[in-house]
Order: C-alpha cells, then sequence, then structure tokens
C-alpha cells in the first residue's frame, strides 16, 4: 500500500475549507485526496487528477463531492475551461491544488519497470500512452542519452553509462530493468559512489524524468497556477529529488517578486524522524506551499 506522505502537513498548508474546491493532481491511491475530503463539508468539491488510467479503477472515492480525470495535470487549466462548459459562472477555479510528485510505491511494485531491484518490462510510463523507456533507448544517439543522464540524474559517469548502453543495443536490444542494470554496473568503477547508492539510481531516475516529461510538466502546471486557483487559492508541492524542487522554489520566488504569491513555507518542509521510520518514502520529500494573490 502507498501511504501518504506529510499528511498533516498537506492539510495544514492546503487548509481545505467546507465548500470549497480542491484539486489533488496526482490522486495516486487517494491517501490524501481521502483526508482532503474530511474537511470539505456537504458542498465541497474534489478533482481528482492522475495520469495513471489503473489509479482511478483501483482507488476512485466513492463519494459525490469526488470526481476525476484520466489526464496529465499540466493540462490542469484547459481541464477547468472544459469543466466550465455549461455552467452558468465566467471562470472555474480552485481554493486549492496539492501535486505529490513522482511515482507511488504501487507503480514501484507494479511490474512497469519503475524498479532497478526486480527484473521486469522495462517502461517507466506512468500510462500506457507515453513512450516506453525501452523504446527510448532505441531512439536517443548516444550524446542524447548522455545528456539525458547527466542533466536528469545528475550522473557523474553519464559518458560510460550511455556508450555501454548504445553498445548494448546493437548487441541485442535492452527490453528489460535487468538488463539495463547489467548494463550500468559494467560502466561505472568498482566501489561507486562507496557502495551509498546502487549505481543504476541515478540512470532509473534520469530516464523516467525524461520519459514521462516530468520537469516539463512541473513548469507547465507553475506557469498556469493564476489560471487554475482563485486568489486566495493555495498550492501545495512534494517533491521527492533536488530538480524538482528547484523547480518549484525559483517559480515561487518569481511570482513573489511580481506579487502574484505569497510564500507559505520560508523553508522547504520535511518529514519527521518518527514518520520516515514508518515510511521510508518520506526520507528524500520536500514540500512548499503558496497563496495565490
Ligand atoms: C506520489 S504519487 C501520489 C500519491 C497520492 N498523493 C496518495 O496519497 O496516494 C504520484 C502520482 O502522480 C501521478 N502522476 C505523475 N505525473 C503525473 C502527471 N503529469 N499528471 C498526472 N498524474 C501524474 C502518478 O501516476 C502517481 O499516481
Amino acid at each position: 500500500m502507498h501511504k501518504p506522505v506529510l499528511l498533516n502537513e498537506v492539510i495544514n498548508f492546503l487548509d481545505p475549507q467546507p465548500g470549497e474546491f480542491i484539486i489533488d493532481g496526482t490522486f495516486g491511491s487517494g491517501g490524501h485526496a481521502q483526508e482532503i475530503l474530511k474537511k470539505l463539508g456537504p458542498d465541497g468539491k474534489l478533482l481528482g487528477v492522475d495520469w495513471d488510467e489503473q489509479s482511478f479503477s483501483v482507488h476512485a472515492i466513492s463519494d459525490s463531492r469526488f470526481s476525476y480525470e484520466v489526464a496529465n495535470y499540466s493540462d490542469l487549466s484547459e481541464i477547468l475551461k472544459n469543466l466550465l462548459a455549461g455552467r452558468q459562472v465566467k471562470t472555474f477555479k480552485a481554493d486549492g491544488l496539492l501535486l505529490d510528485l513522482g511515482f507511488s510505491s504501487e507503480q514501484l511494485g507494479s511490474g512497469r519497470g519503475f524498479s532497478f531491484q526486480k527484473d521486469e518490462p522495462l517502461l517507466m510510463a506512468y500510462n500506457s500512452v507515453t513512450k516506453p523507456a525501452k523504446d527510448v533507448l532505441k531512439d536517443l544517439s548516444e550524446e542524447e542519452l548522455a545528456g539525458v543522464i547527466k542533466n536528469f540524474g545528475e550522473e557523474r559517469f553519464f559518458g560510460r553509462i550511455a556508450r555501454a548502453i548504445k553498445d548494448q543495443e546493437k548487441i541485442k536490444p535492452i527490453e528489460t530493468t535487468g538488463e539495463l542494470v547489467q548494463a550500468i554496473s559494467r560502466a561505472v568503477p568498482m566501489g561507486y559512489e562507496r557502495g551509498r547508492i546502487h549505481p543504476a539510481t541515478r540512470t532509473f531516475q534520469a530516464l523516467r524524468i525524461y520519459v514521462n516529461n516530468e520537469l516539463g510538466n512541473l513548469e507547465k502546471v507553475l506557469k498556469h497556477l493564476e489560471e487554475i486557483l482563485n486568489p486566495g487559492g493555495r498550492v501545495v508541492i512534494i517533491s521527492f529529488h533536488s530538480l524538482e524542487d528547484r523547480i518549484v522554489k525559483n517559480y515561487f520566488r518569481d511570482f513573489k517578486k511580481v506579487g502574484k504569491l505569497k510564500i507559505l513555507t520560508k523553508k522547504p518542509i520535511t518529514a519527521s524522524l518518527e514518520e520516515i521510520a514508518i515510511n521510508p518514502r518520506s526520507r528524500s520529500a520536500k514540500l512548499r506551499a503558496a497563496e495565490i494573490l
């Protein structure tokens, strides 16, 4: 089961009130959503969005205040415009937006190639329409692949790893996570990172980010915050690596400078030792929140 991270902190900063309209843009297993719904009173509304078709077939909440869309959260402003059609109002915006980025524990164990600890098809895509990682490896040149591993994985040995992958592709195309792990392990020196992390950690992160255009999606939703949220609306974003956190921090800072939002978290909020002990995934979580002015 996926355990929602920083649950109390999310509720605290999102501050859902009775009658409000809140969007959970990364619904997942609905852990945060269930808790948000409890605060919305009889007239509140919660829209769940997730890219993964399987998410709602398993976890959709049976409650008249809840609706869902299988969609990319980066399209939220368009989704809201479509929802506006037929309503007697000029704008349709939310009072709160939650984004809990990345993949869920369920997806990690779903056999779709997110984990380097098991041998499974190398897909790494959140849904069935995104081009899977095994095809991306075929399509990218060695230079392009090296750039992906460098920029999205912050991996020192990007050139050696890209060469090993493309060399392997020439002999027999990589189809599984196990084959990718073998190619990476052959490329990196013995004692990689003094054994602190698995040699495949950064390359897997890089490929997953590239396959799903994760940073592009985040930038797009941040650019459109004003079309998604009412003045006074809160946005809460939980990121799991420094590339995402930097994007959120910089957008918030730039919007603050031009008087468009108020930052609610001076420093990112992190999980307590107690939470990390029961939910190791929360170790790298960073929460930032802001209010639209
Ligand atoms: C960390 S999980 C969210 C867990 C959720 N908060 C819970 O408590 O169960 C992230 C979810 O975001 C979804 N996701 C990732 N990128 C997305 C995107 N661009 N648009 C919509 N959903 C996305 C993933 O499919 C995954 O289900």
